[in-house]
């Protein structure tokens, strides 16, 4: 057909190819910037001129609603909040797991899968049951397109916005992949960041999570990306739902192909071919499980066989051909002796058990946070009680439950006191927790020193809890700023300062003044500001002057930092006695950030840990000590007492033995793998 009037189709044509090459030009410089920043620590640009990229990308998106693209980089971070999820129903529903809670039941378990399997041979794998929140991405042509919640095994909620912001998520798959792919998983908060985050929470006057499963839970059910985003999720795959095209013969297979993909798998995969063995590898399981950077409840058996899984298929309720083994909770129980208060650096009233020492997952334990005060009326907890106690996520001492059986009628009801119990101030109520109103309580002096010389922050050597309560004691401290005025004469006066500690302090303290901007902005403990949101802050704005005087606009442009949190560092520091602060500080010549180099992330997360290696590992014994290092972490040759990890790789031998005495962590090569991994990206 002619076209009369070939100008405004070329015209039209124009408009609609331009942004869209411009669109995919762009999307493909920002991967690349991405990728040069978190992941080879080498950026060629400005964090300016970065975002003035990403701001023509979401001008054109926003312009051409037909260009969007769920996997686009403006998507990743700072999304706007959702008024709610949308449905997305599985290609392939996601079934659930029949339980087993004995080696019996197990046995029950590999002698139907034997009988089914009539002569023919059969392996099974044993995996590490991840306590997160099971998830489904969809994968077309390498690239994620969706990803969804479990919900009722159907249809689940649309996250993909919030899975964006998952470091260890791949955007893209690498290498040759099918049209489409449903993989499955979990996402959980690691057990570290779980202590993190619940500290945080019980700070800020939040209800704690019971679990990292909850957390992650919470985190990935938030209607505001950049929340998501804060919280350090991470993931790992174990499966896969619909998949287009040829599939491996086997589940180890698989395994392999997710991982080559660019997917997390899980740390450990054990074997097993008969009852005996499948149950020796849930017994190492459940040892090994301890080390994983997530919380297992336990382990999942499936047969290795794909062709014999599809023809086993179902029950209604769960696949024949894999089973889950839930180790008991392990459990202790002890008497409530008293119900304390601790006072936090912003003025939180924290009740704490204070409980008969009992020996419970590896440690003992003598106290227990109780979080607030509703918590206690809620789970009916008295003084004299005799208590049940869990690590909530393997790390913080939780008690879960009263026997009030045993209740003898002598127990006490907890009552809040009305005045704070370090300086007497009045308290007042802030969410669910009771806040002493005065600025300069000696409790929360004590804290914020404490919070500010910690490893995450200053990491300033020696100055820890003991050392500061005493200098609080004396009037040496009475603020962060003092740190820097301390002299030799007026800390040899302290009981039990000798010469030599006194020299190491103050080294320490010297070597303190020159430590990254992102410690100094952690360490000034501004409300909802952590490690991460502070490397942010750091990377984005380079010097504390510019941060200072940015408007809560300009913070809501940087990864990780949402609306609350905006809020409150616009807030903090227009407060007169935070500029007062700041001010002392300057003058004690602390790095403000002028000398740092523009916006290279500095990982520093391994500060502080001093490494062995062993065995053979598949990368080079001195590309992993370099990889260490980089990370502020030192290596040595012998494991010690001062040796914090040993990295152990195949046939590892005496340097393991003598770990394993001294009750030094052991990280296999994929746990290495994901340390360094998430670590680099936050
Ligand atoms: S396989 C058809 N493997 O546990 C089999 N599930 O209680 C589907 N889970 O819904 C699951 N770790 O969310 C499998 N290594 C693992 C797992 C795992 C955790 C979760 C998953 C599942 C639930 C069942």
């Amino acid at each position: 057909m002619s076209n009369p009037n070939s100008e405004p189709l070329e015209l039209f044509d124009h408009a609609a190819t331009r942004p869209a090459a411009r669109v995919q030009e762009l999307r493909a410089q920002i991967e690349r910037h991405n990728s040069l920043y978190y992941q080879q620590a080498a950026p060629e640009i400005s964090d300016y001129e970065f975002d003035t990229l990403l701001r023509e990308l979401a001008d054109l998106e926003q312009a051409h609603p037909e260009l969007a693209s769920a996997d686009s980089p403006t998507r990743r971070v700072g999304g706007k909040p959702l008024e709610e999820f949308a449905p997305a129903t599985h290609i392939v529903p996601m079934q659930s797991l029949d339980n087993t809670y004995s080696p019996e039941e197990l046995r029950e378990f590999v002698t139907r899968v034997r009988k089914l399997a009539e002569g023919r041979s059969i392996h099974f794998t044993v995996e590490p049951k991840v306590d997160g929140v099971a998830i489904s991405l969809l994968y077309e042509n390498g690239r994620l397109v969706r990803a969804a919640t479990r919900g009722d095994g159907v249809t689940g909620d649309d996250v993909t916005q919030n899975v964006l912001t998952i470091s260890n998520i791949p955007h893209r798959l690498r290498g040759e992949v099918p049209a489409q792919i449903e993989v499955r998983g979990e996402v959980y908060l690691p057990k570290a960041i779980f202590a993190l985050l619940n500290t945080e929470r019980d700070e800020e006057g939040l209800p704690p999570f019971a679990n990292p499963r909850n957390a992650a839970a919470g985190s990935i059910k938030q209607l505001d990306p950049a929340v998501t985003a804060s919280r350090r999720l991470a993931a790992v795959f174990y499966g896969t739902g619909a998949w287009t095209g040829p599939q491996p013969a086997k589940g180890r297979e698989m395994f392999a192909t997710l991982q080559n993909w660019g997917l997390p798998i899980s740390e450990r995969i054990l074997q097993g071919s008969d009852e005996d063995s499948v149950n020796a590898a849930v017994l190492t399981m459940g040892d090994m499980r301890h080390n994983f950077a997530y919380e297992t409840d336990g382990a999942v058996v499936k047969l290795d066989s794909l062709a014999l899984r599809r023809e086993f298929g179902s029950t209604a309720k769960a696949p024949r051909w894999a089973i889950a083994y839930k180790y008991e909770p392990e459990r202790a129980e002890t008497k409530l002796l008293d119900i304390t208060i601790q006072v936090g650096r912003t003025g939180t009233l924290t009740p704490v058990a204070e409980l008969q020492p009992v020996f419970v997952s590896g440690s003992t334990v003598s106290r227990a946070t109780l979080h607030n005060e509703e918590e206690i009326q809620r789970k009916d907890i008295r003084i004299g009680d005799t208590v049940l106690i869990e690590k909530a996520g393997e790390v913080i001492p939780a008690v879960v439950a009263v026997k009030k059986d045993l209740r003898n009628g002598s127990e006490k009801v907890f009552e809040m006191p009305r005045h704070c119990p370090s300086c007497g101030s009045p308290i007042s109520k802030d969410g669910v927790a009771w806040k002493c109103t005065s600025h300069s309580c000696g409790a929360q002096v004590r804290r914020r020193i404490e919070h500010f010389a910690s490893k995450h922050a200053m990491d300033i050597e020696g100055l820890g809890e003991a050392l500061v309560a005493q200098l609080v004691d004396a009037s040496l401290l009475k603020g962060i700023a003092d740190i820097y005025t301390l002299d030799r004469e007026a800390l040899l006066r302290l009981e039990r300062m000798g010469e030599k500690s006194a020299s190491n302090l103050l080294a320490a303290i010297e070597e303190s003044r020159s430590r990254p901007l992102w410690r100094l902005l952690n360490g000034l403990g501004i409300p909802h500001v952590g490690v991460t949101s502070a490397r942010d802050l750091a990377s984005h704005f380079h010097t504390l002057d510019a941060l200072a005087s940015a408007t809560g606009d300009t913070l809501l442009t940087i990864h990780s930092i949402g609306e609350i949190m905006a809020t409150a560092i616009y807030t903090w520091f227009q407060a007169p006695e935070n500029r007062t602060l700041l001010e002392s500080l300057r003058a004690t010549k602390l790095n403000f950030g002028e000398g740092d180099t523009p916006s290279a992330p500095t990982d520093q997360r391994l500060q502080g840990t001093t490494w062995v290696l062993t065995g053979t590992l598949s990368i080079s014994r001195e590309e992993a000590a370099e990889t260490i290092r980089r990370l502020g972490g030192k290596v040595t040759g012998s494991v010690s007492k001062k040796t914090t990890h040993l990295l152990a790789g195949e046939d590892a031998g005496s340097k393991l033995d003598k770990a394993r005495e001294l009750e030094i962590p052991i990280i296999d090569e994929a746990a290495f793998a994901q340390l360094c991994a998430s670590q680099q990206e936050s």
